[in-house]
């Protein structure tokens, strides 16, 4: 609950992006859930929102600068650094991430940062294709291999009037995660101390340093299988192929590129009690893949592919058995036959269906239609986004593992 704050000393640090404004709104919040809280702005930011705006909302002068000696006499930057018991930098631009993974001092705020010694969560906004670039992803990956909490960001409409990844949580929801109660929901007394492993999004299987083969799962399903699972109260390790997707509050990530990787990944995570395998695994990789860029010759090109391991079918043949083996079946035709197949060639417990290659829904879509069949039921779920199907899963597999 929100009440956790109460009490808490947060230095806010706030960047330069138009979601500035929404900063102010989130010391009005902090404040309300009983946090006291500072506030300090890169020059950027001061570009969005003026300083006495949050001085007004948070009730201390806001900090702008290494070298105001004033400020620094009343209290000096370390000790400011020292007074937070957390640190929250929303929002939290692509420069600023690349400062903090390097451990930059250059400016006020990355000083504090690398001077405190409290818990540091971000809350990210910028443009969608910044988001997405390598370099904001690998600086994001070290800041959470040191720890940091990382809150969004969301997808949407952005400023620029393009839309993707990219906006800024709502204030409402970062101070949620910030108390550690991500959203609303209820924990579930059935999935208390569960482990449960999550596959998700597609695997690349390189032919040469430079091509691979692919597939289009967005890995969104999975991530929100895993984040409704958690938000639940279990302990969720979610191996992820290739995706640019924020890790859902409270998840293992480990982040795999190949089927092979995949595989090894998902049994070093066993046992678990449930495995969710909504990744979509290449079923081929190359036999043997080239060590040096594959030249053109010819007018035709027949690579020499071989099976891959099939996950989803060893972990369901452990000895160490699992409580419940969950698959996925994404189909263009003959949904419940193919799945129900399935089902029983890969000795499942529970398989969910779903209809790729239609207008609305599938792979890259936030939303979708599905239909989960188990040995001797079925159940329909109306379209909606992925979030609430992920939802509705969850209570199936509770039901189910209740059966
Ligand atoms: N799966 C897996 N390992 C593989 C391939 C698939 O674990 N090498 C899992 C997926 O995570 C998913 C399910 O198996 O849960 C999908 O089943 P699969 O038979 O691979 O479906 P398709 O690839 O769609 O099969 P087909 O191409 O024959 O329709």
């Amino acid at each position: 609950m929100a009440d956790k704050l109460n009490g808490q000393k947060v230095l806010l640090c706030v960047a330069g992006g138009i979601a500035a404004y929404k900063a102010l709104e989130l010391v009005r919040r902090l404040r309300e859930a009983g946090a006291e809280v500072q506030v300090a702005m890169t020059d950027g930011a001061q570009q969005f929102v003026t300083p006495l705006s949050f001085q007004a909302l948070s009730g201390h002068p806001t900090r702008t600068s290494l070298w105001d000696s004033a400020a620094e006499a009343s209290m000096g930057h370390i000790e400011l650094a020292r007074w937070a018991d957390r640190v929250l930098i929303a929002p939290a631009t692509a420069g600023v991430l690349a400062k903090l993974a390097h451990g930059l001092a250059d400016d006020l705020v990355s000083t504090l940062c690398l001077a405190t010694t409290a818990p540091l969560t971000l809350a990210p906004a910028m443009n969608q294709r910044m988001w997405q670039h390598p370099a904001t992803q690998a600086n994001l990956a070290t800041l959470r291999s040191r720890g940091a909490q990382v809150i969004g960001p969301e997808e949407g409409l952005l400023a620029e009037g393009e839309s993707g990844p990219g906006r800024l949580s709502e204030p409402a929801a970062i101070v949620a995660a910030l108390a550690g109660s991500a959203a609303a929901a209820p924990t579930d007394a059935a999935l208390q101390g569960l482990k449960i492993v999550v596959s998700a999004g597609p695997t690349f299987e390189d032919l040469d340093p430079v091509r691979y083969l692919g597939n289009r799962s967005s890995g969104k399903m999975g991530f929100a299988v895993a984040d409704s699972a958690a938000r639940r109260g279990a302990n969720v390790v979610l191996v992820a192929g290739p995706v640019h997707l924020p890790t859902p509050a409270g998840v293992t990530r480990v982040d795999v590129r190949s089927a092979a990787q995949m595989r090894d990944a998902v049994f070093a995570a066993l046992p678990a009690d449930v495995y969710v395998g909504a990744a979509a695994v290449a079923d081929y990789t190359p036999r043997v893949p080239a060590t040096r860029k594959i030249k053109k010759s010819g007018e035709s090109l027949a690579l020499d592919l071989v099976r891959t391991p099939d996950i989803l079918s060893e972990v369901a043949a452990q000895t160490q058995a699992l409580k419940l083996v969950v698959g996925f079946a994404a189909e263009t035709e003959n949904l419940v036959e193919y799945a129900r197949g399935k089902l029983m060639a890969k000795r499942l417990d529970l398989i969910v269906a779903n209809r790729v290659g239609v207008a609305d829904g599938g792979f890259e879509s936030d939303r979708n239609a599905m239909t989960a069949l188990w040995k001797d039921g079925q159940r329909e779920f109306v379209a909606g986004p992925k979030t609430r199907l992920a939802d509705e899963l969850i209570d199936l597999i509770v039901e189910r593992l209740q059966a």
